[in-house]
């Protein structure tokens, strides 16, 4: 997918600009053509021998342009780029490209290139929350390039903050993500929507160090709400237990117990167009939590522990559900599928449920693989192959696109 891809790496002025040497080798070993150009910002940081070891190719500076006659000019990168990925990208070089600023030979060759563009950014913590830095990056948003958000971690300052570059592999995940949808680009789009999925189980605590809880990974969801932004939705995944790791640009809101997943879903639902439930939700919580540890003496050899139901998620939903609103449930049988999903599909006031036979170990809880029946009123059912769980996500997501867009 990304061999033969040329890539134009463009290095700026950041502590974060050594991990663009990883990105460099990643990108070379799946077979992209590199080239990189690095801001005066960059070359306080790092030399530019480095990068020209990696890629094989000579790197464009400020001050190296125009030196030699032979050698690739600098608008002919412009024109030879397929992708242009700024990392890591500081705020001076996003303000530039959000204002059009052309005014060393970098910031002329980012105007220049009309390829696909991906942002990533890497500052200082006040830098990034300055009004100043968000009207940027939402401009350029707007202007159609890929950004993926730093993270909270350990900053160059000493101290942990929202700002932190992501690392190189999930670039690439980005990377071979943008490739694939320009390759194959998707027959719908989420574009300007909100989508809020849930993910992973819940816990249900019986005593201080004790909950009942099930066997979700989490697989599913996250590979739903990959989907989803893939799609161009933005998406908020409310992550109970979830053991996979998140792709970058999903904002992540974690709960533990199904009470607190449904405070968060009733409250996202306020701002959220649709709304996917993943999670494997419990069905019981205790009746009272034990404030101590339970004790063995203090039991007979059997004991027994109350439970009472757990209030209904998806019903609480429908109580406030919108009409432009659209709601996708998810069945987790182990007998009589259709006939199951079809009673929750009504019950819970849903648009979609996806029935899923957890029966079968290889399509069910922490399987990498699932195969599902989409259920809608009015409409046949579509039974799908048994098929990678992030390949069962993107035909949930197309579906939901097509019946919104519909709508
Ligand atoms: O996470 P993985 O390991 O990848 O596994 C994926 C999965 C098997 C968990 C997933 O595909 C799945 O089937 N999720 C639904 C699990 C579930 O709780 O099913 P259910 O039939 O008990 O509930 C039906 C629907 O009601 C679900 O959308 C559930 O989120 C919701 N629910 C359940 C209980 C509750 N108290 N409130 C709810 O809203």
């Amino acid at each position: 997918m990304i061999k033969n891809l040329n890539v134009a790496l463009y290095v700026t002025g950041s502590i974060a600009a050594y991990k663009s040497l990883v990105m460099t080798r990643l990108l070379v070993k799946a077979g992209a053509n590199v080239r990189v150009l690095m801001t005066d910002g960059a070359l306080e940081f790092i030399q530019p021998l480095s990068f020209q070891a990696l890629s094989k190719h000579s790197v464009i500076t400020n001050h190296s342009a125009g030196m030699d006659a032979d050698q690739i000019t600098h608008i002919e990168v412009a024109q030879w780029t397929d992708l242009a990925v700024v990392m890591p990208a500081d705020a001076n070089t996003i303000a530039k490209l959000a204002n059009g600023i052309a005014d060393d030979v970098i910031s002329t060759t980012l105007l220049a290139t009309d390829s696909q563009k991906l942002v990533v950014p890497a500052m200082n913590d006040h830098m990034l929350a300055n009004p100043a830095t968000q009207r940027n990056l939402a401009t350029i948003k707007q202007d159609g390039i890929a950004i993926i958000a730093p993270t909270i971690g350990f900053l160059a300052e000493g101290y942990a903050a929202p700002g932190r570059m992501v690392e190189p592999e999930l670039v690439m995940e980005r990377i071979q993500t943008l490739v694939k949808l320009k390759q194959t680009p998707p027959t719908h789009s989420l574009r300007g929507r909100r989508v809020l999925v849930t993910a992973g189980a819940t816990r249900q605590p019986i005593d201080p160090v004790r909950f009942i809880t099930n066997a979700s990974s989490g697989k599913m969801g996250v590979s739903v709400a990959k989907a989803a932004a893939d799609l161009g939705a933005e998406v908020t995944l409310i992550c109970a237990d979830v053991r996979v790791s998140i792709p970058a640009g999903i904002k992540v809101v974690n709960v533990v117990t199904s009470s607190e997943l449904q405070a968060a879903v009733l409250q996202l639902m306020k701002t959220n167009d649709v709304l996917i439930m993943t999670a494997a939700v419990a069905d019981f919580q205790s009746v009272r939590v034990q404030p101590q540890k339970i004790k063995k003496a203090a039991q007979s050899d059997t004991f027994t522990l109350h439970f009472r139901e757990a209030d209904d998620i998806l019903k609480a939903v429908a109580k406030i559900k919108r009409s432009d609103q659209y709601t996708v449930g998810f069945a987790a049988e182990t007998n009589d599928l259709r006939e199951n999903a079809l009673k929750k599909l009504r019950s819970k006031g849903l648009d979609l449920l996806v029935a899923n036979d957890v029966s079968n170990p290889q399509i069910g809880f922490s399987s990498d693989d699932n195969q599902v029946t989409f259920l809608r009123t009015d409409h046949a059912p579509i039974q799908t192959k048994v098929l990678p769980k992030p390949a069962i996500a993107e035909q949930l997501v197309d579906l939901v696109a097509q019946d919104l867009n519909q709508k």
